[in-house]
Parts: C-alpha cells; sequence; structure tokens
C-alpha cells in the first residue's frame, strides 16, 4: 500500500510502473472501491487510485499498452498492481483484451444481491442527473413496463450476472476469476480479504484491526497506521425508494439468472 511503499523501497531506480497483475472487473457498485482500498492496505499491494477505462474504451485502448502502463502506481520488484474498472464486467470486448494483455492477469469479481445493485445503479444515475440539473425518471418508471419488468433497461441487464460472466469464462479459466461476496464485505470484511489474499497469493497482512464499525456511517471504516479513512459519501448512500411489491417482482425475476450464476461459478448466495 502506498504508505508503506515509500519506506520500505530499496533503490529509487527499481521503482516503476508495472502492468496490473490483478483487476477488479466489476461489478458496478458491488463494492468495487472498498474491495480496491481495503486490498491497498496489504505492503505489498498498490492500487491505481482512479478507475482506469482501458479495456472498455476504445479511444483509450487505441492509446496502447504503454498509455495504460502509464495509469499505473509505482511499485518495486515483487508487489502487485491493482486497478479497478468496473465497466469491464459487461463490456463485449473485454476479456479478450484483458487476455492479450497477460492471459495469466489474477481477475476479481465482487457480487451483491442483483436487485440491490439495480437499486444503487439506479441511485446513482439519478444522483448524476440531479447534481447537472436534469431531471429523471423514477425507477419505477424505468423498470415496470404494463406492469411487467422491461428486460431492456440498463441497471436490469447490467445485474445479469450469468450472461457477463459467460463471456469471460470463454476466455479465462475458473480458478482464474476469484469471486467476493459483496454482501459478506459489506457486514465484514475481514474474511472476504483473507479470501482475497489467499487467491492473490500474498501473504496474511491484512487483520481485523484494520476495520472498524462506524456508527456514523453505518459501514466499516478503513484503519491503516494510525490513519482513519472512511469511503466518501458516493459509497452507502440511501437507495432511491422502490414499492414493496416492484422490489418482489424483481426478486421474482432475478431468480432464474440468479440460478445460472450460482451454477456458473459453483456456490450459491442469499440473494432476495
Ligand atoms: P450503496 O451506495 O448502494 O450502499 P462501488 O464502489 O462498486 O460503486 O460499490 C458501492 C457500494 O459499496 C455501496 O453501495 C456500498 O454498499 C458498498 N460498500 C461495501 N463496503 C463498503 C464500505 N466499507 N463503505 C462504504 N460502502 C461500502
Amino acid at each position: 500500500s502506498s504508505s508503506s511503499s515509500s519506506s520500505s523501497s530499496p533503490s529509487h531506480n527499481s521503482t516503476q510502473q508495472r502492468l496490473p497483475g490483478a483487476i477488479i472487473i466489476g461489478v458496478r457498485k458491488g463494492g468495487t472501491r472498498a474491495l480496491l482500498e481495503m486490498l491497498n492496505l496489504h505492503p505489498d499491494v498498490e492500487v491505481a487510485k482512479a478507475e482506469v477505462h482501458y479495456f472498455n474504451v476504445d479511444e483509450h485502448y487505441r492509446r496502447g499498452l504503454a498509455w495504460y502502463r502509464a495509469q499505473m502506481p509505482f511499485t518495486v520488484p515483487g508487489q502487485l498492481t491493482v486497478e479497478k474498472t468496473p465497466g469491464y464486467f459487461a463490456a463485449p470486448q473485454a476479456p479478450a483484451r484483458v487476455w492479450d494483455m497477460n492471459p495469466a492477469v489474477r481477475l476479481l469479481l465482487i457480487v451483491r444481491d442483483p436487485a440491490e445493485r439495480l437499486v444503487s445503479d439506479y441511485t446513482q444515475v439519478l444522483h448524476n442527473r440531479l447534481t447537472r440539473n436534469k431531471p429523471y425518471q423514477s425507477l419505477e418508471e424505468l423498470l415496470i413496463r404494463h406492469g411487467h419488468i422491461d428486460s431492456g433497461y440498463k441497471a436490469l441487464q447490467r445485474s445479469l450476472y450469468h450472461q457477463h460472466l459467460a463471456r469471460w469464462l470463454e476466455v479465462f479459466p475458473r480458478e482464474q476469476i476469484h469471486v467476493v461476496d459483496g454482501d459478506a464485505l459489506i457486514r465484514n470484511p475481514f474474511p472476504e480479504l483473507r479470501k482475497a489474499e489467499r487467491f492473490l497469493d500474498l501473504s496474511p497482512r491484512i487483520s481485523p484491526n484494520n476495520f472498524y464499525y462506524n456508527t456514523t456511517k453505518g459501514f466499516y471504516c478503513l484503519l491503516s497506521a494510525g490513519h482513519d479513512k472512511c469511503l466518501d459519501e458516493s459509497k452507502g448512500r440511501p437507495h432511491a425508494p422502490l414499492s414493496a411489491q416492484a422490489f418482489k417482482k424483481l426478486c421474482r425475476y432475478f431468480r432464474k439468472p440468479n440460478k445460472l450464476f450460482f451454477e456458473m461459478v459453483g456456490r450459491s448466495f442469499s440473494w432476495c
């Protein structure tokens, strides 16, 4: 992590920007920022602070690997570079492009109850519209057409995890993708971080003492080298309202897709 790298760096000339050894590919609103910041607690990890959007945005991809590398943090040999761009998961071109960069790269996918994720996704778009003084439809208007769930709604499609994962599994072996339980990460970060360390072949350096529950925020915050850090207010904000009836419809809608996803990853989640 950034605090320890400067002090542990053996020499200046070995410090350079390197391509990532691991990428958090999604899902959008799954807890990608929390996972990245928490991995960054590890002394052998350095992260790209901003989302890079290299493999999903053609204009960036055309700039080539030199541009991509230039977005990465400075590291010493032995440190793992990690970037997160939630847009990769649903981008059709991303899997093959990531493979071309490094077929051995490790992929992290953090998932969350797809109905909750959808509401979180809508809430983010709504917030962005309102801050630019633009009106926006209610979630119910976007989600329900003639009494039925509108399967064309983009935020709904981003919650169809099995469809997107299927494209990654056409390119990468299952073992190369580690699935993080985003709901579990919210409830208690440490166990999910320990599993991620193991997947990334990192020594177990993140500890329960790196986390404390902040009652004001209602979420866990990070502690490292005496510094106290919560994610910003856009993470963990109140969700836009949705009627209980519509939410129930949504849960019913996701039943089949969820089952397909569970089969694909070989485990299940207690989603609605
Ligand atoms: P909500 O704002 O809907 O609660 P992402 O970083 O991928 O956009 O994900 C945002 C989500 O991360 C938040 O969604 C929140 O639930 C979740 N999250 C997980 N751990 C968190 C933490 N420690 N602090 C704040 N948000 C956290």
